[in-house]
């Protein structure tokens, strides 16, 4: 009797507990029924609106999003997302990637477009994920005046005055641009940079580097454009419109989101000739058009640290090429987006210091 009493106790509770799951299920499921219904048919409704440009927004909230995340992932951004969407649609287009519908602006005018109208028709516009991971008391996150401010405190830590006394004090360091350089130097490639870094440290006679040095690295240079060309570090960033705004003869309302993407130019054999060859002549001369070549953005969210990114790089590499010698144990090792550039496998290298 005691026995029954206790299951039949366990099954009023079980009976209980799966009608409150049945509840809540049902519930859950209306919710998402009404939200997929609603998002399905403003997707219509946008896919419908001729004034925005052609593309698809995908079905319901999730949009083109797996077909997006699946390329950048795969680090074939360009190949499996936007050559195919350009071939389809033009250079401008809509899709609807992680909930929110986005157009992606041709180069070099969509560019252009964004940097030259930041706080007048768009203005920086981040997912809430960043938000929540970088905090909100961060410059990317800044907007109008404190962003402003922001820049101008950076500008005197990261400005050439503020940078010259930090040259000397430079030490080898490992991150994502390193790696790429490491991993793309071709044999000649790398011939020229060692004579450019002999020839530096001969005239050195045991002095540290200074920033004068740092300006003479030309080729070198040249070889660190051309790797942030070929495997860029920002695929892409996103704005966001102020107003509704008109665009090559679009009409985008409001609030929508707008990118622009470094690899379009910079993989484009119409502003790099043969993209896919790994060639630092790519810079040499004038260099590349206005608004093609954009490894640090541009326009008053250009990166602050780009002169610190090219010193610390310069100096990396004038110890490298000069004190050891490598080889990739994998040559054939892929690159994986974790958001950024990681070789699949860390890179593993071969390394010995020179006699
Ligand atoms: C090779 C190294 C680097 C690359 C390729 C790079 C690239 C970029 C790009 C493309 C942007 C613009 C994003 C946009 O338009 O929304 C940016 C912004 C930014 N970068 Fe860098 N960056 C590098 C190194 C650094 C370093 C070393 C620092 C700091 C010491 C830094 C600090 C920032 C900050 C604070 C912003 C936001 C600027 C703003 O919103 O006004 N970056 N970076």
């Amino acid at each position: 009797m005691g026995h029954r009493a206790y299951y039949d106790c366990k099954i009023t509770d079980l009976l209980c507990l799966s009608s409150t799951f049945g509840y809540v299920g049902l519930v859950v499921g209306i919710v998402i029924g009404v939200f997929t219904w609603y998002s399905w048919q403003k997707n219509l409704k946008d896919s419908a609106n001729t004034t925005l440009p052609p593309g698809s927004l995908g079905l319901s909230f999730i949009g083109e999003t797996l077909e997006f995340v699946r390329a950048y992932k795969a680090n074939k951004f360009m190949e499996d997302f936007i050559n195919p969407h350009v071939a389809k649609y033009g250079q401008v287009f809509k899709t609807h990637v992680l909930f929110s519908p986005l157009m992606f602006m041709g180069p070099p005018e969509g560019n252009k477009f964004l940097f030259s109208n930041e706080n007048n028709l768009v203005q920086a516009s981040w997912p809430s994920s960043i938000h929540k991971l970088l905090g909100r008391d961060i410059i990317m996150t800044k907007i109008g005046e404190e962003h402003k401010r922001g820049r101008q405190i950076l500008s005197s830590f990261f400005g050439p005055i503020g940078l010259q006394s930090f040259v000397p004090r430079m030490h080898e360091t490992n991150n994502n641009p390193f790696r790429t350089q490491i991993s793309t130097l071709n044999p000649h490639c790398l011939q020229e940079v060692i004579k450019e870094q002999n020839k530096i440290a001969m005239e050195k006679v045991g002095d540290l580097l200074c920033w004068d040095d740092t300006r003479k690295m030309k080729y070198t240079w040249q070889v660190i454009q051309e790797s942030m060309r070929i495997q860029p570090i920002l695929t892409f960033a996103t704005r966001e419109t102020l107003k509704e705004i008109e665009y090559g003869g679009f009409t985008i309302p409001k609030g929508w989101k707008l990118a622009w993407s470094g690899p379009r130019s910079h993989l484009s054999p119409q502003f790099f000739p043969n993209p896919e060859r790994f060639d630092p002549s790519h810079f040499e001369g004038i260099g590349p058009q206005p608004f093609t070549y954009l490894p640090f953005g541009g326009g008053p969210r250009i990166c602050p640290g780009s002169e610190f990114a090219r010193i610390e790089m310069v100096v990396f590499l004038h110890h490298l090429v000069l004190n050891y010698e490598w080889s990739m144990i994998d040559p054939f090792e892929k690159m994986t987006m974790k958001p950024f550039p990681t070789f699949q496998k860390g890179l593993q290298l071969r390394i010995h210091k020179k006699d």
